[in-house]
């Protein structure tokens, strides 16, 4: 490839994004950050995430960022977006699905840039759910860079993984104990990722071994953190001992929109929808850090005993709140919340079944903590919008990054769960208080305050994240300009 031409042209990356929303969203948005870096991005999906993505976020995407629908293979309207924990092997397996299409686009893209102003792809940027594209990145002798959506804390383990089966200890069993991973405290059995769990499906364990164990073939791994929030995993990820192919490590987040991160006051023009106007006019209402906001993420329901005791939990502590109500498949709201429920809080409580602008929803003067999964996107939103976090994980890597936000941050608590793995009302009701009302809970926030202000310079021009940013840039022309 001549480097006259590289040069008089604007360098090109192929994003490939695992198609669940926790994956997609900070996929979007670092293509938006390579676009402003002056990239040009052919984003690729499931053809249903695509068109959902250019329905809902099109006019917020930069012009350098073409979107391609790869064929899923799953009949319409199966791909939910915003439901049901099914739909996480349904990801699976349209996450394979793609290997096909997305090969053929690739093989496109490099032919077509004969005769095209857009120059082959110097690079592909894949999520860790995807290891096959290592083969197509093999095959077109391109470098690949696994864009790596969990902690830096989670990546110690995934990268131990090859150790971790060899001496038995994965797929754990239930009764494990004092798991030692270098750099880090041991781990009992229930903290390590529910899709190393012996008692998760086999389809899902074998999905994840396989997605994980190639991340050590990988040019580099961009994870989504930043130094200042995870120094010493960070620091681990570069030992012999974790990473012994020396995979180069860019920790450059958080991967969030500079509004946002700025603090910028919220342009309600550029969120007409109805929700979220209507979460914005109820947040308006009440008073400042006063809210509990209540979500769960983009994939884990609650169990609906789960959800009771949320709900007796919530009318007990007579704090305001602001849920995201997913209920499972056969429940509704009329027959299975607890009676009386709905009128007692009709005053002080807001639900919404559909997807809500979350982004907004933290980072309203009103929202005053967060019930959360610990999905790591809604971690770092809360981080960076200085909300304190009750910690309630689901399934993944959030009960691992619910130590994390409890133990080493201090920026939340963990509910304790009781009998049948459930947090009861009375745990609810004393820790919502104690989050929004109490001295912990102030404290807790100061924390989260601190790390916000952290968050926006680690972004900012000569800040560690924006500095691995440049670093990730140059290794990737670079490479480029030798093939
Ligand atoms: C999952 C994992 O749990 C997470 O740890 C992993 O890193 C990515 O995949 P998910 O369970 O959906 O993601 O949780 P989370 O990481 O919190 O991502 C959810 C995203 O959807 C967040 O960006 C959140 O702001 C957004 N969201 C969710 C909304 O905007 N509105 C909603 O109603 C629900």
């Amino acid at each position: 490839m001549a480097c006259e031409q590289v040069q008089a042209q604007a360098p090109h990356v192929v994003f490939l994004a695992f198609p669940t929303q926790g994956h997609i969203i900070p996929a979007i948005q670092f293509s938006n950050t390579l676009a402003s870096e002056g990239f040009i991005v052919t984003f690729m999906c499931a053809e249903q995430r695509i068109a959902k993505i250019r329905k809902s976020q099109g006019a917020e995407l930069n012009p350098s960022i073409r979107l391609i629908g790869l064929p899923d293979n799953v009949p319409l309207g199966e791909l939910r977006i915003d439901e049901g924990a099914d739909s996480f092997l349904l990801s699976l397996r349209i996450a394979d699905n793609m290997a096909p299409a997305f090969e053929q686009t690739v093989n496109g893209l490099i032919k077509d840039s004969k005769e095209s102003h857009v120059p082959p792809p110097l690079c592909i940027i894949s999520d860790f759910f995807v290891s096959w594209s290592q083969d197509i990145a093999n095959k077109f002798q391109i470098p690949r860079y696994v864009f790596y959506t969990s902690p830096a804390s989670h990546l110690t383990l995934v990268l131990y993984l090859p150790r971790l089966l060899e001496q038995g200890i994965v797929p754990v069993a239930p009764d494990a104990r004092g798991i030692v991973i270098p750099g880090r405290p041991p781990l009992d059995g229930s903290e390590m990722p529910w899709d190393w769990q012996q008692s998760s499906p086999k389809e899902v364990n074998e999905f994840s071994f396989r997605n994980q164990l190639r991340l050590h073939e990988s040019s580099g791994i961009l994870i989504n953190t930043f130094y200042e929030l995870e120094g010493e995993a960070i620091d681990a990820l570069r030992t012999e001992a974790i990473n012994p192919n020396k995979v180069p490590i860019y920790p450059l987040g958080p991967i969030l929109p500079s509004w946002f991160l700025k603090g910028e006051p919220i342009n309600d023009e550029a969120f007409p929808d109805q929700t979220g106007n209507e979460c914005m006019q109820w947040l308006d209402a009440q008073a400042p850090s006063s809210v509990l906001y209540v979500s769960f993420g983009s994939v884990a329901i609650p169990t609906i005993r789960q959800i009771q005791e949320i709900a007796r939990g919530l009318d007990a502590s007579q704090q305001a709140f602001l849920w995201i109500l997913r209920l499972p498949p056969s429940a509704t709201e009329a027959t299975d919340l607890p009676e009386g429920f709905l009128s007692r809080t009709h005053s002080r409580g807001l639900i919404i079944s559909t997807w809500a602008p979350q982004l907004l929803i933290l980072s309203h003067p009103s929202t005053g903590g967060f019930m959360s999964h610990c999905g790591w996107n809604s971690i770092l939103e809360s981080i960076c919008s200085g909300v304190p976090i009750l910690a309630l994980p689901q399934f993944a890597e959030q009960f691992l990054n619910s130590r994390l936000v409890a133990e080493q941050l201090r920026v939340g608590l963990k509910l304790q769960r009781g009998t049948d793995d459930v947090a009861e009302s009375d745990e609810i009701e004393i820790a919502v208080r104690e989050l929004i009302q109490g001295e912990e809970g102030r404290a807790m926030k100061k924390r989260a305050r601190a790390l916000k202000e952290e968050a926006a310079r680690v972004v900012a021009e000569g800040g560690s994240s924006h500095t691995t940013l440049n670093a990730f840039v140059q290794a990737a022309t670079t490479t480029h300009a030798q093939t």
